[in-house]
C-alpha cells in the first residue's frame, strides 16, 4: 500500500514506520522537524522523505503529487508553544485544510486523522464515548479541531481518532520522561491532581493495521484503553523502577488550562473494529522505562501551559 504519513518523523510517525516498512508498504513521509527528528526517517528502500510545512499548499500539492499515495495518515501537529497560535492554526487548520484537499484531488482512498482528547475539552462524563461534543479550550486543541472537521469535509472517507496518551520509543512529552529524567537528575518533582489513560504502542500499532485497511469503518473513534490512572501513580512506578523507594511529592492542583481526568471509552471501537488494548497499565509503562534505560530521554515538550513538570500529552 502507499501511504503518506504527514509528521513522520514524530513519535506515532515514526513507529508506524518501523511498523510497516518491513510490511512491505511504500511509505512517504512529509515533516518540518518542528519537533520530529530527521535520524527516524533514514534513507532506506521504500520510504521517501520531503521536507517542509503542511502549510505550504505547493509542497503538500508536491508531494501527492509525485508519491499518488492511497492511504493518508495525518500525524503532523504543531503543539509545542501554547502561546504560538498562528503557528497552530498555521499547521493543525490551515496544513490540515491542504491535506484534506489534496487528498480529495488526488483520490486517496482512505484518510486517518490523529485526533487529541483535548478536543472534548472538560468531559461531561468519564470514560469519554466518542460521541460526546467537542468542546476544545486551548490553542492545540481547537486547532486540531478545527482540521478535523477539514478532514470530514474533504468527502474522502476519514477516520478520525480520539488517541489518548501513547507510550513507546521515542516519547519525549508527558510525565513519564519528565519523572524519569528529573528523578535520575536527583531533581524534586511534582504532581499535578490529575488521570489520563496510557495505551502500549503495541496496542496502538495493532490498532492503525486495522485502520488502514479499505474497507474498515470512517467516522470519529476512540482510541485509548478506557482506564485513567493519576500522574502519581506514575510518579510511584517511576521510583520504584529507579530503586529509589517510595518518594513523598507534592500534589497540586490541575492548571487553567489542564483537564483533571481525561479517559476515553474505546467500546465503539472495539464494536467496530474487533479491537482492544491487551497490554496493562503497569506493563505499559515499565516497558516504556526500559526503552529510556536503554536510550534516554530527549528534549521534553508539551502544549499545555508551565509548569510543565507533572503534565501529559
Ligand atoms: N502521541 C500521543 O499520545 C497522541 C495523543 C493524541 C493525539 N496525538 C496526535 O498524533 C499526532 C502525532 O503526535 P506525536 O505524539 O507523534 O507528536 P510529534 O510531535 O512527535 O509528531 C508530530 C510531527 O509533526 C511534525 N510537524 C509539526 N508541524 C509540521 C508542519 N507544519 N509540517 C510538517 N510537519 C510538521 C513534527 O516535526 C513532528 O515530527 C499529532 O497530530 C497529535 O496531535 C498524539
Amino acid at each position: 500500500m502507499r501511504i503518506l504519513i504527514t509528521g513522520g518523523a514524530g513519535c506515532l510517525g515514526s513507529n508506524l514506520i518501523e511498523h510497516w516498512l518491513p510490511q512491505g508498504h511504500h511509505l512517504f513521509v512529509v515533516d518540518n522537524f518542528a519537533t520530529g527528528k530527521r535520524e527516524v526517517v533514514p534513507p532506506v528502500s521504500g520510504l521517501e522523505l520531503r521536507e517542509g510545512s503542511i502549510a505550504d499548499p505547493h509542497l503538500v500539492e508536491a508531494c501527492f503529487a509525485d508519491f499518488q499515495p492511497e492511504v493518508v495518515v495525518h500525524a503532523a501537529a504543531a503543539y509545542k508553544d501554547p502561546n504560538d497560535w498562528e503557528e497552530d492554526a498555521r499547521t493543525n487548520v490551515l496544513g490540515s485544510a491542504h491535506v484534506a484537499k489534496a487528498s480529495r484531488a488526488h483520490g486517496v482512498k482512505r484518510l486517518i486523522n490523529f485526533q487529541t482528547a483535548l478536543c472534548y475539552g472538560r468531559p461531561s462524563m468519564v470514560p469519554i464515548p466518542a460521541d460526546h461534543p467537542t468542546a476544545p479550550f486551548t490553542s492545540y486543541g481547537i486547532s486540531k479541531t478545527a482540521g478535523e472537521q477539514y478532514m470530514m469535509l474533504s468527502g474522502v472517507p476519514t477516520l478520525s481518532l480520539r488517541i489518548s496518551n501513547v507510550t513507546g520509543p521515542r516519547l519525549a512529552i508527558g510525565p513519564i520522561p519528565t519523572f524519569y529524567k528529573r528523578l535520575k537528575a536527583g531533581q524534586s518533582c511534582f504532581c499535578s491532581d490529575t488521570a489520563r489513560d496510557f495505551l502500549d504502542m503495541s496496542d496502538f500499532l495493532s490498532f492503525m493495521d486495522a485502520a488502514i485497511g479499505l474497507d474498515a469503518p470512517t467516522g470519529t473513534f476512540n482510541v485509548a484503553s478506557g482506564e485513567a490512572h493519576t500522574i502519581q501513580e506514575i510518579f510511584d512506578l517511576v521510583c520504584a523502577h529507579l530503586a529509589l523507594g517510595k518518594k513523598d511529592v507534592p500534589v497540586v492542583p490541575p492548571a487553567a488550562d489542564d483537564v483533571p481526568v481525561v479517559s476515553l471509552d474505546p467500546s465503539a471501537t472495539h464494536m467496530a473494529f474487533g479491537w482492544k488494548a491487551q497490554i496493562g497499565f503497569e506493563e505499559t509503562i515499565a516497558r516504556q522505562l526500559r526503552w529510556y534505560d536503554a536510550h534516554g530521554v530527549n528534549d521534553v515538550f508539551s502544549h499545555l501551559q508551565a509548569p510543565t513538570m507533572a503534565r501529559n500529552g
